[in-house]
């Protein structure tokens, strides 16, 4: 599996890539897709990475030593087929690289399958934000993870 890291300015050519694998990643869960000049903005950012495969990315902001997770997503054709897992994995080492020793992210409570990526990786809840997400039968709290990187 081959992945891209890229920063500004380069990242921004992939901003469609990003909101079409992004929509359909999150249709299924009834989230909500970002769109390409949502990803546009992002990916002007100074502080962004982007790691690509093609299929499946992982968007993070990194400033000094903790990055946040704004979001990962898999084409649904390639999930549970370990990308989601490859992806924390190359981020981690970037981060290492970097001297990046925290990060937090923010997950739906009902997304079983990505709380059950993110606490593989020895992510713990810090707050939750009760019905943070909209979803068609009323709302879903948010989870507030974090991990240490040096301390694993
Ligand atoms: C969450 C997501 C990124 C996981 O990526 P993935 O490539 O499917 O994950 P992997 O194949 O690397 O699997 C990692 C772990 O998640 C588990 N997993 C993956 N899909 C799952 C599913 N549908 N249900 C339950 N567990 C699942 C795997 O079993 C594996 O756990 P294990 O190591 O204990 O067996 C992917 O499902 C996705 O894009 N979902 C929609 C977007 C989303 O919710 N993103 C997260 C936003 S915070």
């Amino acid at each position: 599996m081959k992945v891209d890291c890229l920063r500004p300015p380069t990242a921004k050519q992939f901003a469609s890539e990003c909101a079409v694998i992004h929509t359909t990643a999150f249709y299924a869960s009834g989230g909500r897709g970002w769109a390409a000049e949502e990803f546009e903005n992002l990916l002007e950012r100074k502080t962004i990475m982007l790691l690509r495969t093609g299929y499946s990315f992982l968007l993070a902001d990194i400033f000094q030593n903790e990055a946040e997770i704004l979001t990962l997503a898999v084409h649904p054709d390639k999930q549970n087929q370990g990308s989601g897992g490859y992806l924390l994995e190359i981020f981690f080492e970037e981060c290492i690289r970097s001297a990046v020793n925290q990060c937090v992210l923010e997950v739906a409570e009902d997304n079983i399958a990505a709380l059950r990526l993110y606490r593989g990786f020895n992510f713990e809840t810090i707050s939750i934000r009760k019905g943070y997400f909209k979803r068609d039968n009323g709302f879903s709290s948010a989870l507030v993870m974090k991990k240490c990187i040096f301390d694993q």
